[in-house]
C-alpha cells in the first residue's frame, strides 16, 4: 500500500502541522542540506501568535527566513555555526551563538536546550518511508538524530529528493508526529576550481598523507584543493564529519577504497553530506556510506581506532606559539567550532596520525597576515597550542607538536608571507618569544 494511503491521518499542509506549535515552545529546525523550508516559511507566517518561539539551528547553506530582520522580536534564534548570513544576525543581536564542540551539540539539544532538557518540536526533513514504513534522515544526521528521538513531538518534510542514506538515520513513520510533503531540490555546494596559493597548499598537504591512510576533509577550495593531489595514493579511507563531491571521483577510481581500515574497513563514516546532485545520486542507497550521529563520527576515541588518520582543517589566524584561532576574529563570530578540535584531538591520539591546520598565508586581498605575533582581545582560541600539530600554507609546513616556543615561531615565521615575517620577528624578539 503507499505510504500516503497508511500515512493518510499524519500528512498535513505546512500550515496546519505548524498550528499543532505552541507559542513559547523551543523548536530544533534541521540545517545542513536539510533545512525544511516549507515550516521554516510557516513558522514566519505564525511568527505573531507563536512568539517568542526559541530555535536552534545548525549550519544553514544559503539563507533562512527565520533571520529576517523583521522576526527579531518573535524568534530567539541560537545558531549552533555562523555563516555570514548569521554573522550580521549576530552583530545585530538578532542571533546568538553557542559554542560548543560539534561532538557534544547532540548532548546539549538533548539537556539543555529547554528549561526542560529537549526540543518541544524537532522539525526535520526525510526520505519517503520504504517499504517497512522506514525514512532516511538523508544527508544530515549529525544533531537531527537526537533531536527526532528526545523531541515532544516531531514534524518531518518528505522530499523525494533525500537520499536514502544508509546507517543510523532510520527514523521509522510511527515515530513521526506529522508529516508535510515538500519536494524541493536540496543545496547545492560546487567544488570551486582551485587558485594557485589553494593548488599549492594542497600540494604540500598531499606529501603528508601517506598510503593506506584515513582522511578527514572539510569543505571549501583546500580541501578540495587537497583531493586533486591524492589520485596517485593507493588504498585511502574516510572518517569525516562530512564529504562532497571530490570525494566521489577518488572513490569511482578506486583510490578511496577504505579496505586497509583500521576502523569500520570497507565504510565511508560521515555525519553529514553537501555536495551537489552527484553526491546525492552516489550516497543513495549505498552500503559503502555510513551516516552516523555526530556524537558517534566526531567522538575522538572513535576517531583515533583508524591508524594513520588525518585531519585537515582551516583556521583565520594562528599565533607565533601555536594556538588556532578558526571562529572569531575580535569579536566577530565569522564560523564555529565544528569538529575541528573534536578531529585535531582524534588525529592525535591515533597510531600514526597527523593533525593539519591549513590556510592562505594573508587575508583580505593579501593586505594582512594570518600568522600573527598575537592574537587581538576576542579573537577566541579554537585549537589550543597543546594540540596543534602541523600548520599549512602556500610556503610549506611548520610541524608544531614537540616543538618548543621558540622552534614554533621560527617554523611558523617561514611559512608566513614574506612580506610580513620581518615585521614578524621583530615582535617576537620583542616579546621574547625568538
Ligand atoms: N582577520 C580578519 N578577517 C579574516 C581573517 C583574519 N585573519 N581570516 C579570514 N578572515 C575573513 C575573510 O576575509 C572572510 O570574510 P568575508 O566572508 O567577509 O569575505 C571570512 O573571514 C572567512 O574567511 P575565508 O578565508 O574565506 O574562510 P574559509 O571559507 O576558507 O573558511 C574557516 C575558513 C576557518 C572559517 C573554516 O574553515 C571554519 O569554519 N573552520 C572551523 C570549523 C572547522 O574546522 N570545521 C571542521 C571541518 S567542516
Amino acid at each position: 500500500m503507499n505510504w500516503k494511503t497508511i500515512c493518510k491521518n499524519k500528512l498535513l499542509s505546512a500550515k496546519e502541522a505548524v498550528e499543532k506549535i505552541k507559542p513559547k515552545s523551543y523548536v530544533f529546525m534541521g540545517a545542513f542540506g536539510s533545512q525544511p523550508k516549507g515550516i521554516e516559511k510557516e513558522l514566519v507566517n505564525q511568527s505573531e501568535r507563536l512568539k517568542p518561539l526559541t530555535i536552534v539551528q545548525g549550519t544553514v547553506f544559503g539563507t533562512t527566513a527565520l533571520l529576517d530582520p523583521r522576526m527579531k522580536n518573535y524568534f530567539r534564534y541560537i545558531s549552533l555555526f555562523s555563516t555570514k548570513e548569521v554573522r550580521i544576525a549576530i552583530k545585530e543581536g538578532r542571533a546568538e551563538y553557542l559554542p560548543c564542540l560539534f561532538s557534544e551539540q547532540p548532548e546539549y539539544i538533548e539537556k539543555y536546550f529547554s528549561p526542560n532538557g529537549g526540543p518541544d518540536v524537532a522539525c526535520i526533513q526525510v526520505s519517503p518511508p520504504d517499504n517497512s514504513g522506514f525514512c532516511s534522515l538523508g544527508v544530515s544526521v549529525d544533531v537531527a538524530r537526537k533531536a527526532a528521538d528526545c523531541s515532544k513531538m516531531v514534524i518531518a518534510e518528505i522530499n523525494n529528493n533525500m537520499p536514502r542514506v544508509h546507517g543510523d538515520s532510520f527514523i521509522h513513520v510511527n515515530n513521526i508526529d506529522y508529516l508535510i510533503e515538500n519536494h524541493s531540490p536540496l543545496p547545492e555546494i560546487k567544488v570551486i576550481e582551485a587558485d594557485t596559493i589553494s593548488s599549492k597548499i594542497g600540494e604540500y598537504i598531499g606529501e603528508l598523507i601517506d598510503d593506506e591512510s584515513t582522511l578527514q576533509l572539510g569543505i571549501g577550495t583546500i580541501p578540495d584543493a587537497v583531493l586533486k593531489t591524492l589520485k596517485h595514493k593507493k588504498n585511502l579511507g574516510i572518517h569525516s564529519e562530512m564529504i562532497s563531491d571530490g570525494v566521489v571521483d577518488l572513490i569511482e577510481t578506486g583510490v578511496i577504497n577504505c579496505t586497509k581500515k583500521t576502523y569500520m574497513p570497507g565504510k565511508i563514516v560521515v555525519t553529514f553530506l553537501i555536495g551537489t546532485k552527484k553526491l546525492y545520486d552516489f550516497v543513495n542507497d549505498n552500503p559503502m556510506i555510513m551516516i552516523s550521529p555526530v556524537s558517534y563520527t566526531n567522538n575522538p576515541n572513535i576517531i583515533a581506532q583508524n591508524s594513520k588518520m588525518v585531519s585537515i582543517n582551516s583556521a583565520l589566524q594562528v599565533d607565533l606559539v601555536g594556538q588556532v584561532a578558526s571562529e572569531a576574529i575580535q569579536y566577530m563570530q565569522i564560523s564555529g567550532v565544528g569538529g575541528q578540535v573534536d578531529f585535531v584531538r582524534g588525529a592525535n591520539l591515533a597510531k600514526d596520525g597527523k593533525s593539519i591546520i591549513a590556510f592562505p598565508s594573508t587575508a583580505k586581498k593579501g593586505e594582512i597576515s594570518r600568522i600573527v605575533c598575537g592574537h587581538n582581545s576576542g579573537t577566541f582560541i579554537t585549537t589550543s597550542r597543546n594540540e596543534v600539530d602541523y600548520v599549512a600554507t602556500e610556503y610549506g609546513i611548520a610541524k608544531l607538536k614537540n616543538r618548543t616556543v621558540r622552534e614554533r615561531a621560527k617554523s611558523l615565521i617561514a611559512i608566513a608571507h614574506p612580506k610580513f615575517r620581518e615585521d614578524l620577528e621583530n615582535e617576537a624578539k620583542d616579546l621574547n618569544i625568538f
